[in-house]
Order: structure tokens, then C-alpha cells, then sequence
């Protein structure tokens, strides 16, 4: 495993590189979820790139940027067993040099959900994702269900811009209690940990729902509101139940449907989703 910061030495390693080549990008303080992906790739692919680098330019000007939790010893401790070939860690000057003006943007998907609480934050992701997508020149490259809106907004983007890639979504990784893994668990301290499983129980009640023949979408979301107001610590931003694709909301249940949810535990934002059908 090589550790890589420099983007000359990254694009020389790079060139080194003989066989097909898996991306994984992800904006480190790595957990069993973003190991899923780098299993998976290192199973499909000759060759796995890890990219770590907390993107700026994703988070919005109230967001966590700042805090976000970082730790790359413990990240490459961890991803070291895996068989990951090269470890690029970027920096924020070398991605964004002082003049830098160019982004990418994908338009209406970007508007719905996430995209409507966080108005920059996909513009951030699919430039600095293209930008990956050019310096690693995969031949797949990894996301997870875990950010149903980012996988689909990416797979937009790929297929609008041609890059020649192909786009694996993988799994949702939960605790044993059903929290999904994320990052910002971290900032779950004494009772909220406990309040976040409300994501999980909110899903699994609308779930339920559909299980014994709801079709009403109203219905579903009603059901997971209703949870939500029911845990003291939780304060919901939206729930939603929505086409897979276009994300619009549904009036009625068809084909797939993306059930989605963020709330706030506390100062901690959580999202989660299930898909149903
Ligand atoms: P990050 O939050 O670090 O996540 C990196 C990848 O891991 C994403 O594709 C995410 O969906 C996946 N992931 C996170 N938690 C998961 C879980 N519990 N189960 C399965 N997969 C999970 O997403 C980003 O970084 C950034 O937006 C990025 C794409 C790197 C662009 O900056």
C-alpha cells in the first residue's frame, strides 16, 4: 500500500498502475461502511485507489467543515489489511488553487432532498468527484446507498458527461441496532446515540406499512413523522418517499420508491434511507 499526498507523485503512481483500477473515494475517519466498499472493489477490480480528502467546497458555511473528524494513522491502520494499492490524501490548495473557477453541476435532482437543505453541497460533490474521476481514470468507482441522492446524482453525472466508468452502489452497513454507520456518529455522546436509532425505527415503521399493502405515500411519510415528534431529542428536516430516480415525491406507490429521512440529533444531522419494492 502506497500513501500518497503530492498530485504529481499521485498521477506518476497512477500511470504505474497495470490492469483494471477500482475507486473509492470517501472524506476519511473510514468505518466498516466505507470498508465494504473497498472490499467489494478490491474483489472486482486488479487495482483499488482510496482517495481521503474532506472536500470544502461540499459543506455549506453553518455546516461541520471545521470539525469534521479526521484521524488518517487510524484510517490507513485500518484500509492496510484490505489490499488497497494507492492511497491518495489531497489537499484543499492542490485541489483548489487560488483561482480555481470550475464547476460541475447537475440540475434538477440536485434540487430535492439534500439538495434542498444544503443548496451548494452537490455542486461541491460532483466537481470534486470529477475532478477524482480525472486523476484516477477508474474503471468503477464505489459509492454507497448510505447517500441514496449523492449515488444518484453521480450516476446522473456520469452518464451526462460520458466519463467512461461504471458506477457500483453498494449496501447500507448498520450497527447491530440498526444505526447506519456514518462518520459523524462520532458526535453521539450519552443519550443521543440511543435517540438516533429514531432514523431506523421511523424507516421500519413505514416499511411495515407498505408490507401489509400501504401504497399511499402520504401514508408512509405521516407514519414516520409521527415517530420522529415522538423522541424528545429529534428534530426532523424532512421525510420523504420518493421515485428512485427522479426523486420526485410520490403520491402512489408503483415501481421502486426511496423512503428518506434527516433529522437532527441534537447539533448532529443524520440522514438514512431504505428502498422499497
Ligand atoms: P464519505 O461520507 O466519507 O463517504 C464515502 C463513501 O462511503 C460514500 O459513497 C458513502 O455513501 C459511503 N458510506 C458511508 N457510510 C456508509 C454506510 N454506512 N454503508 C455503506 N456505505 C457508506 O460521501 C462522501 O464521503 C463524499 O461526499 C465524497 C463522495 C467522498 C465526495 O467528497
Amino acid at each position: 500500500m502506497k500513501t500518497i499526498i503530492g498530485l504529481d507523485e499521485f498521477r506518476l503512481a497512477r500511470r504505474a498502475l497495470h490492469g483494471t483500477v477500482g475507486l473509492v473515494p470517501t472524506m476519511g475517519y473510514l468505518h466498516e461502511g466505507h470498508l465494504s466498499l473497498l472490499r467489494r472493489a478490491k474483489a472486482e477490480c486488479q487495482n483499488v485507489i482510496l482517495t481521503i480528502f474532506v472536500n470544502p467546497t461540499q459543506f455549506g458555511a453553518n455546516e461541520d467543515l471545521s470539525k469534521y473528524p479526521r484521524d488518517l494513522k487510524r484510517d490507513l491502520a485500518l484500509v492496510e489489511p484490505l489490499g488497497v494499492d494507492l492511497v491518495w490524501t489531497p489537499t484543499a490548495e492542490e485541489m483548489y488553487p487560488s483561482g480555481y473557477q470550475t464547476w460541475v453541476a447537475v440540475e434538477a435532482l440536485t434540487k430535492k432532498l439534500e439538495g434542498a437543505m444544503r443548496p451548494s453541497h452537490f455542486q461541491g460533490v460532483t466537481t470534486v468527484v470529477a475532478k477524482l474521476f480525472n486523476l484516477t481514470q477508474p474503471d468503477k468507482a464505489y459509492f454507497g446507498q448510505k447517500d441514496a441522492q449523492q449515488a444518484t446524482v453521480i450516476r446522473q453525472m456520469v452518464r451526462d458527461l460520458n466519463f467512461p466508468l461504471e458506477v457500483a452502489v453498494c449496501p447500507i452497513v448498520r450497527e447491530a441496532d440498526g444505526l447506519a454507520l456514518s462518520s459523524r456518529n462520532k458526535y453521539l455522546e450519552g443519550a443521543d446515540r440511543q435517540a438516533a436509532l429514531v432514523l431506523f425505527h421511523a424507516l421500519n415503521a413505514a416499511q411495515e406499512l407498505y408490507a401489509h399493502g400501504e401504497r399511499h405515500a402520504e401514508m408512509l411519510r405521516l407514519k414516520m413523522k409521527e415517530i420522529i415528534k415522538a423522541e424528545r431529542r429529534a428534530q426532523m428536516q424532512y421525510v420523504s418517499c420518493a421515485d428512485m430516480d427522479t426523486l420526485e415525491e410520490l403520491d402512489l406507490i408503483k415501481g421502486k420508491a426511496l423512503l428518506s429521512l434527516a433529522v437532527f440529533i441534537g447539533q448532529t444531522r443524520l440522514i438514512d434511507n431504505f428502498i422499497l419494492g
